[in-house]
């Protein structure tokens, strides 16, 4: 069984939806560990009630590659497959993605290349973009900017706001993202430059 670590910092919905598709046999895999850089985050308090093994390790005035050790350590001792971040609002160190070569998943609310960084669905609505969605990709040293695993697309609605667009784009979020892990841990694919290419 494949073992998956996932990094949050807050809200945790892309985690629990991630183990309610393993829960329900439709994501063969396992969450050997869910980390939080944030003490407070709400994702751990339900990661501990669904009875998932968490720990905090805390980021707040550490250097980066420093905590990156420390995480990068506990994902080792909990002998992780494949890390998937999910709403970690901290930048990794390139030392972390080296130790982790396309080992490491990111998703994020809007089709990139347009619109990395914060608040993408924000974005969207004062860009005025009538098509938006969101992104499951491979991490490496940039922002929001590795090989592209599965995007999904949405319309945006004249009557949309930020908050309307955030809740439609998260149940599509919580599907792609569990699709998207079972693609990379089948192992059913490879990189060609950017291109990640069934097989
Ligand atoms: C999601 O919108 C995800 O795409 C982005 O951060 C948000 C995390 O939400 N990277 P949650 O913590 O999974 O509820």
């Amino acid at each position: 069984m494949k073992r998956l670590g996932i990094l949050i910092s807050g809200r945790g919905s892309n985690m629990e939806a991630i183990a309610g598709h393993i829960a329900a046999g439709s994501l063969d895999a396992e969450i050997a560990i869910v980390i939080s850089n944030r003490p407070g985050a709400r994702g751990l308090e339900i990661a501990r009630q669904r009875g998932l093994p968490t720990v905090c390790i805390p980021s707040q005035g550490m250097d980066r590659e420093a905590h990156d050790r420390l995480t990068f350590a506990t994902l080792q001792n909990h002998q992780v497959d494949l890390v998937c971040l999910a709403g970690y609002m901290r930048l990794l160190s390139p030392w972390f993605i080296q130790q982790l070569p396309q080992r490491i998943l990111n998703i994020h609310p809007s089709l990139l290349p347009a619109f990395p960084g914060l608040e993408a669905q924000r974005q969207a609505v004062e860009y005025g973009v009538k098509v938006t969605g969101c992104t499951v990709h491979f991490v490496d040293e940039h922002l929001d900017h590795g090989p592209i695993v599965a995007q999904t697309a949405i319309a945006v609605e004249d009557t949309d706001t930020p908050e309307t667009l955030s809740a439609r784009l998260l149940r599509e979020e919580h599907r792609l993202y569990a699709e998207a892990i079972a693609l990379v841990l089948s192992g059913r694919y490879r990189i060609e430059g950017r291109r990640v290419i069934r097989t």
